[in-house]
């Protein structure tokens, strides 16, 4: 299956666009990819933010065969696609924070945003859409993120090819990876990129936070971490937020 892009200019968010056509029938491998945002969202009812030209913003419409507990594999075989694309790009590495976020010199440049529809008989995913948001050029960050948003180019202003091609590769990437979500072969590039594991964290669960050791990633994507008291938990992305120590 090929992709067929939808292209835009100002969007309120990619990812509310693409589920509506989901809803509506639209077929797998519909992407809806703008040049900008005023209404891009986040994991936890945050949103993101996507200036004009300065980024991509984009969405995939999947209908996969996975169940709702497997769909976090959508979400770890995207950065798993993002991270090696820029990495052909530019040839500098990208790290994947648990689960959904891309970070190059410290600062968070891609973040992955996957909302995915029950299908009540069979209790299988109806579809799913994953939202990719890359900053590729974007300088200044609004106060509340400045600290942990960057860019992939900080230097100059890239021009509209360096951020095509960019598009084009994650796209490419992706096709490859999500064709293959089951059999989670591309597990070992997630976790050879996670500079979550051996690390100090805080996991912040409801209003508690508690001290853990970040130790593996499961081949569902959970993150296994180890408590003080040597019991160990299986954390899942929508129940939990980490921080490094
Ligand atoms: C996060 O950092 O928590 C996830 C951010 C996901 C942002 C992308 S941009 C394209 C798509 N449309 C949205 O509204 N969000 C995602």
């Amino acid at each position: 299956t090929g992709f067929i892009l939808d292209v835009r200019k100002t969007v309120t968010s990619t990812n509310t666009i693409a589920k509506e056509m989901a809803a509506n029938g639209a077929k797998e491998g519909t992407v809806i990819i703008a040049t900008h945002q005023t209404e891009g969202r986040g994991r936890m009812g945050r949103t993101f933010y996507s200036p004009a030209s300065t980024g991509i913003y984009m969405s995939l419409i999947l209908r996969p065969k996975l169940s709702l507990e497997d769909s976090l594999l959508i979400t770890t075989g995207a950065a798993v696609a993002v991270a090696k694309a820029i990495e052909e790009l530019t040839h500098r590495e990208v790290q994947i924070k648990w689960v959904n976020d891309l970070f190059m010199d410290g600062k968070k440049v891609c973040g992955i945003l996957t909302e995915a529809s029950l299908n009540v008989e069979n209790g299988g995913l109806e579809y799913a859409v994953v939202g990719i948001g890359i900053n590729v050029s974007t300088k200044d960050f609004p106060d509340d993120i400045k600290e942990v948003a960057g860019s992939i180019f900080t230097d100059k202003p890239k021009d509209q090819p360096v951020t095509s091609m960019l598009a084009a590769y994650v796209l490419n990437n992706l096709a490859e990876t999500i064709n293959n979500l089951t059999d989670k072969s591309y597990m070992e590039d997630y976790k050879k990129r996670s500079f979550l594991l051996g690390k100090n964290i805080n996991v912040l669960k409801g209003d508690k936070i508690l001290k853990a050791i970040a130790l593996d990633i499961d081949d569902r994507a959970r993150l296994i971490v180890e408590y003080p008291d040597s019991t160990k938990e299986a954390l899942t992305s929508g129940e939990v937020s980490i921080r490094i120590d």
